[in-house]
């Protein structure tokens, strides 16, 4: 049995229509996130052969390195993308998550704006990201590059939009623009809440007070 393993999507393929469309979902989810997590256990695989070959290969390590975290990344943002959206989403957050945000960003409607353009301006592939950062116990924005770059090791992603191309490009060809402003009416506030809540008693924030 592998490792990884590809998550069902939470609904239909066609669920999201029409911001996300049922063959746009279909072609991310079957085919984009399926290649991360097979490159995830291939990486695995490889490295027991590494292993069995005497560890020794320098150039082999830094290969299965790279190829282990950006495809263990991008299965993780992926499987957090897929329940970030919902059949009639949208609106806007509310309780301790909302307040975060007010006292984070000054409102709701700059946050988007800010991840919006952490999406859209992306040098090549990566992620907009809102994230649980426990040092400062505050929510932040991120810009991630690729999968896995530019991205703090202690940080939660509670919230996490794809800016891969693969993400959009069938449905809204060059118009990225297009994409994040439909992304927000299918967002799906109750399981961001549900992860920042989860992440401000994580594990990593204790370990952070231990440190
Ligand atoms: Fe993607």
């Amino acid at each position: 049995m592998p490792t990884y393993e590809l998550p069902d999507l939470p609904y239909e393929y066609g669920a999201l229509e029409p911001h996300y469309s049922a063959r746009q979902v279909e072609l991310h989810h079957d085919k984009h996130h399926a290649a991360y997590v097979k490159g995830a256990n291939d990486a695995l695989a490889s490295f027991d052969v590494f292993r069995q070959q005497g560890a020794s290969d320098s150039e082999q390590l830094r290969g299965l390195e790279r190829a282990l975290a950006f495809n263990v990344s991008g299965h993780l943002l992926h499987s957090l993308f897929w329940p970030s959206m919902r059949p009639d989403g949208g609106g806007e957050p509310d309780g301790e998550l909302k307040a975060a945000i007010v006292e984070a960003f000054g409102s709701v409607d700059t946050l988007k704006k800010q991840l919006g353009l952490a999406t859209t301006t992306l040098f090549g592939s990566g992620w907009g990201a809102l994230v649980w950062e426990p040092m400062a116990g505050k929510v932040m924005v991120q810009q991630i590059y690729d999968h896995q770059a530019n991205m703090s090791p202690a940080n939660l992603p509670l919230l996490v939009i794809d800016g891969w191309e693969h993400a959009y490009y069938l449905q809204y060809e060059n118009r990225k623009d297009e994409w994040i402003n439909a992304f927000w009416n299918i967002v799906n506030w109750e399981r961001v809440a549900a992860r920042f809540d989860h992440a401000r008693s994580s594990l990593s924030s204790s370990l952070l007070a231990m440190a």
